[in-house]
């Protein structure tokens, strides 16, 4: 059930590369908050961990399949870091950091990619509430410096209240941490008397935004061209261009019926094309009946050669015959 171009990634665990960006970055947040750090947790949790422990309904999104990568009927690849809270906390952990890649069906651009990193925090502690936007704003003024960052209420099953904290960047206002009070079901079902709260940061957001980096594919690259640009002093590091090959654009056209979901077609895209896979967007929709035409635009552009034609070509062909064969889709 689960793509090969996903599964490989299993094990890989940037954020424990030294030199690499995530590792330097998820240092750094070490060393702010000085909180034994859970680096390894394996990524195939229960659904109990990662929706029901967590008080996540059982009809909420984000346990639909064409969100979320399952591996069996009872198990996924974890969604966020939230899913070892609970089981941390059993075995009497009271404060701690955990660091690992999680796993999403999502839209496909320069900033989403179907695995990527988060680091989470969870402390139980008195007063949590101001405790907690002490630690944010500190931590997110220890990373990004004089940046702008504000505070907005959020939701999450798990925590009551919740926050969302975002960075101003290049005008526009970047989600980079959701947190919260944990909610108080949770300790009770481990009967654990007290409060706390916890957090979670996507590290490719926020390694973007201090590097420079404009793709988010570059950090699975193992290219020294880009790695050795922070191998050894990251703290300033401002990404330099070490090579742009063109784009090669193609679209694809298709029939489909009300069950098309589209996180399933942009898996089956990054499954046959890879990282050859810049950008996918939906250009045009018409609607005939319970039918409805879609249009996409792909992008493709390699990191390190220049495409040909006929290469993509392939690739598209194969696109179109996985989707006919998978997706329940008439190409027009
Ligand atoms: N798990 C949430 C997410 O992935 C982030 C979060 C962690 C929110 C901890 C609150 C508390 O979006």
């Amino acid at each position: 059930m689960v793509p090969d171009f996903i599964r490989n990634k299993i094990g890989i665990n940037l954020h424990n590369k030294k030199g690499h960006p995530l590792y330097n970055l998820r240092k750094k947040i070490q060393d702010y908050f000085h909180m034994y750090t859970f680096d390894n947790l394996y990524p195939v949790v229960s659904v109990e961990d990662n929706f029901d422990s967590l008080l996540i309904p059982p009809d909420h999104p984000s346990r639909r399949t064409s969100d979320t990568f399952y591996t069996d009927d009872t198990h996924v690849l974890r969604t966020h870091t939230s899913a070892h809270q609970v089981n941390l906390l059993r075995k009497g952990y009271r404060s701690f950091l955990m660091c690992g890649d999680v796993y999403r069906k999502d839209e496909i651009d320069s900033t989403h990619y179907p695995v990527f990193h988060q680091l989470e925090g969870l402390k139980i502690c008195r007063s949590p509430i101001m405790d907690l936007h002490k630690n944010m704003e500190g931590l997110l003024k220890f990373i990004m410096g004089d940046a702008e960052v504000r505070k907005v209420n959020s939701y999450f099953p798990f925590t009551n209240p919740s926050w969302e904290y975002e960075v101003l960047w290049q005008n526009r206002w970047l989600e980079i941490a959701g947190c919260g009070i944990i909610h108080p079901d949770i300790l009770k079902n481990l009967k654990i008397e007290g409060t706390g709260w916890a957090f979670g940061i996507g590290l490719e957001r926020i390694a973007m935004v201090l590097h420079q980096i404009p793709d988010i594919r570059l950090f699975w690259l193992k290219d020294e061209r880009f790695l050795n640009q922070f191998k050894n002093n990251y703290e300033h590091v401002i990404f330099k261009e070490f090579s742009s090959h063109p784009p090669c654009t193609k679209d694809i056209s298709f029939w489909t019926k009300p069950d098309f979901q589209q996180t399933e077609f942009f898996s089956l895209i990054r499954e046959v094309a890879g990282d050859l896979v810049e950008d996918v967007k939906n250009i045009d929709t018409f609607t005939k009946g319970d039918k409805t035409l879609l249009c996409f635009r792909i992008v493709y552009r390699s990191m390190d050669r220049t495409l040909t034609n006929e290469e993509i070509n392939e690739v598209q062909e194969k696109i179109r015959k996985m989707a006919v064969k998978n997706l329940n889709i008439e190409i027009r």
